[in-house]
């Protein structure tokens, strides 16, 4: 069984579901919260060496195949996870660290991609977050709000976020065996309305002392 990190809290969601803005809503609330924890918010693809390797290849601006592009996404994790002032030290300082997407991202787009085993051997040892908000929203509507980025990514378009949609229902539950504490957001609801439903999640479950 993998070791559940304290004060580790991931968003999840299918492209367009709106994780990086309700990281940045997260992040100002804390900020006019006093008393607050100290607040690390962080994403993967990271902005690392390897993470900038892994965004060029969704750009399409390197060609690279998609086990090889499983096998960056880990290595990438493994510097966010381990690396001085990564996600283990600071959690282990007792600081409230939220990763906008982990290892669920993996399990559930390159699964699709590479089949189920690759990207799980690749994330069998990574260590797991205590909470995990999915961000569940219909791909169509994720769709629309995605047309006004400049570049469209490799996995941006209708058929592809359908399945990925079903693969992160269906992985879920196995998250929640694992003793992880899993938190779904109606994504399709305004910005606002969703970091309510956030906030009071944290505030119930969330163990950094903080929300106690
Ligand atoms: P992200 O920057 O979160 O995209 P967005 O802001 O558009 O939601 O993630 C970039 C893409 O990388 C997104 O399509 C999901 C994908 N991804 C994987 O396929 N595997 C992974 O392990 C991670 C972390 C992301």
């Amino acid at each position: 069984m993998n070791r559940i990190i304290r004060n580790f809290v991931v968003f999840e969601g299918g492209d367009g579901s709106g994780t990086t803005t309700q990281l940045s809503l997260l992040e100002k609330r804390l900020a006019g919260a006093p008393g607050g924890p100290v607040f690390y918010p962080t994403f993967e693809p990271t902005g690392g060496p390897v993470g900038k390797l892994v965004r060029s290849a969704l750009k399409k601006e390197t060609s690279l195949l998609p086990e090889t592009l499983a096998r960056l996404f880990a290595a990438d994790r493994a510097e966010h996870l381990f690396a001085p002032d990564g996600i283990l030290d600071r959690c282990g300082r007792g600081e409230l660290v939220v990763s906008d997407r982990y290892a669920l991202s993996s399990l559930v787009y390159q699964g699709i991609e590479c089949g189920d085993e690759l990207p799980r051997l690749l994330n069998a040892s990574f260590p797991l977050p205590e909470l995990l908000f999915f961000f569940d929203i219909d791909p169509e509507i994720a769709h629309r709000r995605l047309q006004n980025r400049p570049v469209r990514e490799i996995y941006e378009y209708p058929e592809f976020q359908q399945r990925v949609r079903e693969k992160y229902k269906a992985l879920l539950g196995g998250y929640e065996k694992a003793g992880v504490r899993v938190e779904l957001i109606d994504a399709a609801k305004s910005a606002g309305d969703a970091a309510e439903d956030v906030w009071r999640a944290l505030a119930a479950c969330c163990t950094c002392g903080f929300f106690a």
